[in-house]
């Protein structure tokens, strides 16, 4: 008997299940736009050049044009369409409203998964490329330009709105911080 090419996945996307039967060469990305009718996370390269596609798996930031459907099985996957919380948007996405950071909005919402990890990352004290002092005693640093720049240089956008994406960004995780104080005082 030939061995069969495809294979029933569980996905949990965006707090809901879904149950699919997927061939084996299905990518996460294909899946969410082709099957399940989630055309917010986009195609650009489909070969994990452009960040356009970006979700996040687990809370980590993915390019799902790269990772199998069935390598997604049973894990946490959440796509643009499911950071707002009802009408309120998630504050990343209510930082590129107000700051304008998008022209055609087609590189958007891999950017603003990607943003919305990136600030959870460097909260939990992730050094990147650009980190100076990486001792872990150091601390989170600074989320310069330049930081954000290198973290989110997995994100292109043919537009060019970098100069404003990386105001929203700084500007959603300075909010972010203000709020985590707040919370803590
Ligand atoms: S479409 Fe996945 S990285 Fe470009
Ligand atoms: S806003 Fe057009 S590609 Fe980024």
């Amino acid at each position: 008997m030939a061995p069969s090419t495809s294979s029933t996945v569980n996905l949990n996307i965006n707090g809901e299940k879904h149950t699919l039967s997927v061939d084996h060469r299905t990518t996460l990305l294909d899946a969410l736009r082709e099957r399940l009718d989630l055309t917010g996370t986009k195609k650009g390269c489909d070969q994990g050049q452009c960040g356009a596609c970006t979700v996040l798996v687990d809370g980590r930031r993915t390019v799902s044009c790269l990772q199998l459907a069935v390598a997604s099985d049973r894990r946490e996957i959440t796509t643009v369409e499911g950071l707002a919380e009802g009408d309120r948007l998630h504050p990343v996405q209510q930082a590129f409203l107000d700051l304008d950071g998008f022209q055609c909005g087609y590189c958007t919402p891999g950017q603003i998964c990607s943003a919305v990890a990136l600030i959870e990352e460097h909260a939990a004290g992730w050094p990147s490329a650009v980190t100076e002092d990486v001792r872990p005693q150091a601390g989170p640093p600074p989320l310069t330009p330049e930081e954000i720049r290198e973290r989110m240089s997995g994100n292109l956008c043919r537009c060019a709105a970098y100069v404003q994406i990386v105001e929203a960004v700084a500007h959603a995780a300075a909010g972010t911080r203000t709020e985590a104080g707040e919370a803590a005082a």
